[in-house]
């Protein structure tokens, strides 16, 4: 089978708003909107993969407890999963793009709202945000959300952040504390409540939570025929990660490998069951990207590279120095706590020996217990006056409801602060953290109320209502 080439979709929409790859993406959604509920290859049983609320009874398959449900959330089985679904959505979509007449070989773009040479970057390409197609018909890739469709750029910078994932040393962490790329270890499926790596958190939940509406929640995010140009560039992160230098490799454990299974459907409608094992090479299952250059390489000024990608981490074991007394809600305005701080008794040496000891150790700050319901949005988090990274909240709904899967303890959020509170000669008594909503920029064009054929009981509600219930620091 000939390698396919998943594209930067804004080098595409350059060429023209039409170019072929988003035409014939249009057409198979369209197509694939028709499709009944209960075939693997419609529309809807897609999304339905990821998450489903429960709303049109009767037109379920028997087996949707095998199959639905099943995006795996906040641990080490993030990436690889995820990998599976699209590998099975594009092969669908590119069998339906031959079914009607395309060429053969279609390919899932990738949507990098990251790129520093491209000042269009984080705006949705106006294939998803034009009313018509060329032939006058309803534009299926424009769907209700939540910012982008008049044309804005979508978040802030911070909430496409890539430094913060792909400067991690290590897929997956050693200590619950210390946060790592690709999520916390655990033997079973997850669907959701844990420990998220730090891509999955930022560009992952970030853009997810800019996006907004459909995006939102896990239940619609498919439904939206962004998500799966958001996925396909998480996945190449992941290629760019691997290959930056300096020891960056998936897992070699076996529960990692082969432990747990993912049942998918074939672009045929038939039952496949994939693991880990085999997922790390993409040119293996038959694609590659364009692009999966470092784009950190030169981008850290003094640093050289080498230096940078090789921080120590030493394996100490992890101290806390300090929590808030009390729970924090999330408002809708700015939210601050002062974390007071003790002197470490243990092996922590203490901030005020922060870069100074002989190993370092590492400021983490926790958030704990993260719990709250509503469409995801997107909190950027201060520390000590200064922007620490963005706390999406994208997957705490469904991790804070009590289900025989999980406790409903919420979601966990590791950031490292190290460097600002080596840069800020930070106070050792006492952490200030602030949380500030995201400010979504005005939409040059004005929005008319989407309408939504068939999808308007899909529509989550806008907003939510989010607490953390514990602020704490750890050295570790
Ligand atoms: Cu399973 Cu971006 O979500």
């Amino acid at each position: 089978m000939a390698t396919r080439t998943r594209r930067d979709v804004w080098k595409l929409s350059k060429i023209k708003v039409w170019e072929d790859t988003l035409l014939w993406y249009a057409k198979a959604v369209a197509k694939m909107q028709e499709r009944k509920l209960s075939d693997p290859t419609s529309w809807r049983y897609q999304a339905a993969i990821h998450g489903y609320a429960g709303n049109a009874p009767g037109e379920e398959p028997a087996d949707k407890a095998t199959y639905w449900n099943q995006c795996q959330h906040h641990c080490w089985f993030f990436l690889p999963w995820h990998r599976w679904y699209l590998y099975y959505f594009e092969a669908i979509v590119a069998k339906t793009v031959r079914e009607l007449g395309g060429p053969a070989g279609w390919s899932l773009p990738y949507w990098n709202y990251s790129d520093a040479s491209n000042p269009d970057a984080r705006k949705l390409p106006p294939a998803f945000r034009e009313e018509k197609l060329p032939d006058g018909k309803p534009n299926p890739l424009r769907v209700n959300r939540g910012a982008g469709n008049g044309g804005a750029n979508v978040g802030s910078p911070g909430s496409a952040d890539i430094k913060i994932c792909l400067k991690q040393p290590k897929f997956t962490a050693e200590s619950a504390i210390v946060p790592r790329f690709g999520g916390a270890k655990v033997t079973a499926n997850n669907h959701s409540g844990g420990i998220q790596g730090q891509l999955e958190r930022t560009p992952h939940g970030s853009m997810h939570g800019a996006v907004g509406g459909l995006m939102g929640t896990f239940e619609t995010a498919g439904l939206d025929p962004i998500f799966w140009l958001h996925h396909a560039n998480i996945d190449r992160l992941w290629d760019v990660w691997r290959k930056r230098p300096s020891g960056h490799v998936d897992p070699t454990d076996t529960d990692w490998l082969d432990r747990v299974k993912f049942p998918f459907h074939d672009a045929d409608g038939r039952p496949v069951t994939k693991t880990s094992r085999g997922v790390s090479d993409s040119a293996a299952l038959g694609y590659v990207y364009e692009d999966i250059s470092d784009p950190l390489r030169g981008a850290l000024e003094g640093v050289s590279f080498d230096e940078e990608e090789e921080s120590p981490m030493p394996s100490r074991i992890p101290e806390m120095i300090g929590a808030s007394n009390a729970p924090v809600p999330l408002t809708a305005g700015r939210t601050a706590t002062e974390v007071p701080l003790t002197a470490p008794t243990g092996p922590g040496a203490g901030l005020e020996s922060v870069g100074g000891a002989a190993e370092p150790a590492r400021v983490i700050v926790a958030f704990e217990n993260v719990t709250g319901e509503g469409v995801a949005q997107n909190f950027a988090v201060y520390v000590n006056g200064t922007f620490a990274g963005i706390l999406p909240t994208f997957g705490v709904p469904e991790a804070s409801g009590a289900t025989e899967k999980h406790p409903g303890g919420g979601l966990e959020y590791r950031f490292d602060v190290t460097e600002i509170v080596q840069q800020t000669g930070a106070d050792p008594r006492t952490m200030r953290v602030e949380f500030v909503p995201e400010q979504q920029e005005p939409e040059p064009e004005p929005q008319p109320e989407a309408e939504d054929a068939g999808l308007e009981s899909m529509q989550p509600r806008r907003g939510g209502t989010f607490e953390i219930g514990r602020v704490s620091v750890y050295l570790a």
